[in-house]
C-alpha cells in the first residue's frame, strides 16, 4: 500500500502570526495545505493521504477539505499532529497501522504542507525510490557557498559545494523501517533530529536522493509568501 502524511501539525512561528498556523494562511484563492494537498490527491497513487494539524485546528481543516476539495473527501483524513515534526510522522504511521491495513512493504511519503509547489514528477520518483531503496530524501543542489562556523563568529570549514545539496520533502520511505529507525532513536539523539532522513543516517542507512525543484521551496518567512504569490501567479500565466 502506499501512503501519504502532509505535515501541517507545526504553529508557524517564524511566520510571526500566533493565531493561525502559517498552512492556513491563503494563497491565491485557498489556503496553502489545499495546494498541497491537491497534488497529492491528483497523483492518483495513494491509498489514503493523511493531513496531520495542531489538534485544535482538526475540525477546522476537515471543514476546509470539504470546501475546498469536495471530490476528494474520501481519499483524505484529518488527524492531530504531534510536539514535534518526528512525533508528527509517528502520528500518521500509528494512524495508517491501526486504521489502514498498511503491511510491511507499504510505503509512507512525508511532505511539509508549507511546500505547496510539489510536482508530480517529484510525488512519482519519491515513490518509486521508496519501494527500491526503503528510503529517499528530495534535495537540489547548493547554490550558494555554505560556510560553517562552530562558534558563530569565526569559520572552521567551507565544504566543497559540489558534494552539497539543500533538503527538500517529500521524504518517502518503507514505513516498517522508517518506525523501527525512529523508535530506536535515544532522548539526545531525539533532541538533534531535524528531519526523518536523518534518523536514517544517524543508523547507517542509506537514503537515495531524488532530484528536487527550486520551486518546491518552503513558505517559511512572510516574504516567502510573497515569493509563492508571484510563482503561483507565473503558473497561471
Ligand atoms: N510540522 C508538523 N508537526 C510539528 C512541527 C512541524 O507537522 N510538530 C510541519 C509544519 O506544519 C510544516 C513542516 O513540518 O508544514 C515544516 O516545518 P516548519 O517549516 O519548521 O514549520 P513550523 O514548525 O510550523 O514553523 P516554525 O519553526 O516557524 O514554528
Amino acid at each position: 500500500m502506499q501512503f501519504a502524511a502532509i505535515l501541517a501539525g507545526g504553529s508557524g512561528v517564524r511566520m510571526g502570526n500566533p493565531d493561525k498556523p502559517k498552512q492556513f494562511f491563503f494563497l491565491g484563492d485557498k489556503p496553502i495545505l489545499v495546494h498541497t494537498l491537491e497534488k497529492f490527491c491528483a497523483a492518483g497513487c495513494f491509498d489514503k493521504v493523511l493531513v496531520l494539524t495542531p489538534a485544535t485546528w482538526v475540525k477546522q481543516t476537515r471543514d476546509i477539505v470539504a470546501k475546498h476539495c469536495p471530490q476528494y473527501v474520501d481519499q483524505v483524513e484529518v488527524i492531530a499532529g504531534g510536539a514535534e515534526r518526528n512525533d508528527t510522522i509517528m502520528n500518521a504511521i500509528a494512524h495508517f497501522e491501526k486504521e489502514c491495513g498498511a503491511d510491511e512493504s507499504s510505503i509512507i511519503v512525508t511532505h511539509d504542507a508549507v511546500r505547496p509547489f510539489v510536482s508530480l514528477r517529484i510525488i512519482e520518483e519519491n515513490v518509486a525510490a521508496a519501494r527500491e531503496h526503503g528510503a529517499c530524501d528530495t534535495v537540489i543542489p547548493a547554490t550558494d557557498t555554505i560556510v560553517e562556523s562552530l562558534d558563530g563568529t569565526t569559520i572552521s570549514a567551507i565544504p566543497n559545494r559540489s558534494a552539497l545539496y539543500q533538503g527538500q520533502t517529500p521524504q518517502s520511505f518503507n514505513m516498517a523501517e522508517l518506525k523501527r529507525t525512529l523508535e530506536s532513536l535515544t532522548e539526545e539523539e531525539r533532541a538533534i533530529l531535524t528531519d526523518a532522513c536523518k534518523a536514517f543516517v544517524l543508523r547507517g542507512k542509506p537514503v537515495a536522493l531524488v532530484r528536487g525543484d527550486v520551486e518546491n521551496m518552503k513558505i517559511t518567512y512572510p516574504q516567502d509568501l510573497r515569493i509563492a504569490e508571484a510563482l503561483l501567479g507565473a503558473e497561471r500565466c
